[in-house]
């Protein structure tokens, strides 16, 4: 018997050894959804490009986070409806999916959840949700797509925000540069993007940012060794649960894509990756690096960039007689 389990385990180690090696490291790589619901995915993407369902029928959940870019609005913080100023910074929608909890103080457990936020935030998409279901139901061609995805007649905001989430579970960005090297590719990444990684790792970034979102996974606060000074008057975590101790914790953003994602930080004060890399090693972990010690980590963090969702360009059935009108300027 003893011997019996001795084999099995030598022969599981034996076959397993790729993933074996990946799952040493901190990070693990990015694999393709799975028990996606198509019919909805076509449905979700459609309702995340359409406008209709803001106030002024101008903003998309797509105006915001820019799916032909990094999934933001590169934006120190956000315009929404009458040219309203966010008070935050928007985080990207790529691999969201990964998130312990969704905004940047886990308000919303999850996607479904959060999608119903930006239609009613009056900030944002201006809307209600009674509003965007009146349009939306309003619209022939959506009405039979809704049954046809749900089995059932009608349109309501549960169905909505259900849709979006599962396209956004399709949002990930698989087969970067680091993950092709995580996954064996020796040559995928150049000798300063190593170096990079080991610094990341040997400096302590990988205590907030890891797994296969690189971040994503917990709450940390925002100037954790040295105090973060800003005018961005978010609280964090705190905001939610009330406890002092959660002053000023934010979700740790993922770092996949974050090429991509400028300006940083939930002020969205940092313009730039080195000088995001910078603020996080005085803040987070009490050090300076050189200035070849920020190039390598800036570095390693754009192997990062993964391959983008691409796919054709939602085509948006048109409004009745009797679908409410949008309402640009009040
Ligand atoms: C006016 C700009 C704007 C619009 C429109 C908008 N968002 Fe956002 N989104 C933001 C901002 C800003 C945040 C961060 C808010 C916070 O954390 O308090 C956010 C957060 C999110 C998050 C959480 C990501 C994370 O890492 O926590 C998701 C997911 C998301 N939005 C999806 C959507 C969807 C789906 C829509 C359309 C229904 C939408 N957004 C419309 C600006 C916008
Ligand atoms: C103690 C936990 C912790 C450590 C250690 C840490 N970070 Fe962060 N990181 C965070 C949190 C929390 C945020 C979001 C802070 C905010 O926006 O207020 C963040 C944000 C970032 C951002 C900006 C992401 C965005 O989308 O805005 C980058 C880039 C980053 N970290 C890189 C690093 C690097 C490089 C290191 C190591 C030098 C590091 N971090 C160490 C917790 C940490």
């Amino acid at each position: 018997m003893k011997k019996r389990s001795i084999f099995l385990l030598s022969s599981i180690a034996l076959t397993l050894t790729p993933l074996v090696l990946a799952s040493n490291e901190p990070i693990q790589p990015i694999k393709a959804p799975k028990g996606i619901n198509t019919a909805q995915v076509e449905l979700g993407k459609k309702l995340f490009f359409d406008p209709r369902l803001s106030k002024s029928g101008f903003i998309s959940c797509n105006s915001c986070h820019n799916l032909s870019m990094g999934g933001t609005d590169n934006l120190k913080s956000s315009i929404g409806h009458h040219w309203n100023q966010g008070p935050i910074n928007s985080p990207t929608v790529l691999n969201a999916t990964f998130n312990l909890a969704q905004f940047w103080d886990g308000r919303a457990k999850d996607l479904k959840e959060q999608a119903g936020g930006p239609i009613a935030n009056p900030g944002e998409m201006g809307s209600t949700h009674e509003l965007a279901v009146e349009i939306i139901k309003s619209i022939p061609a959506y009405q039979q797509e809704f049954k046809k995805t749900f089995g059932s007649d009608g349109v309501d905001i549960d169905k909505i925000t259900q849709a979006i989430a599962e396209f956004e579970k399709t949002l990930v960005t698989p087969n970067s540069r680091f993950d092709q090297w995580l996954t064996g590719k020796k040559d995928a990444i150049s000798d300063q993007e190593k170096a990079g990684y080991q610094l990341f790792k040997s400096s302590g970034c990988t205590a907030c940012h890891n797994g296969v979102a690189v971040g994503g996974n917990s709450y940390q606060k925002m100037g954790a060794v040295n105090p973060y000074k800003t005018d961005n008057k978010a609280e964090g975590r705190f905001t939610v649960t009330k406890k002092d101790a959660d002053k000023l914790m934010f979700k740790v953003p993922t770092l996949r894509n974050i090429e991509l994602t400028y300006p940083y930080f939930h002020d969205g004060n940092a313009a730039t990756l080195t000088e995001a890399v910078n603020t996080m090693g005085d803040v987070q972990l009490g050090k300076k690096f050189s200035k070849d010690e920020t190039a390598s980590i800036v570095a390693f963090l754009k192997t990062l960039t993964g391959d983008r969702p691409s796919f054709t360009m939602p085509i948006l059935p048109p409004s009745v007689d009797s679908t409410p009108k949008p309402v640009p300027f009040k």
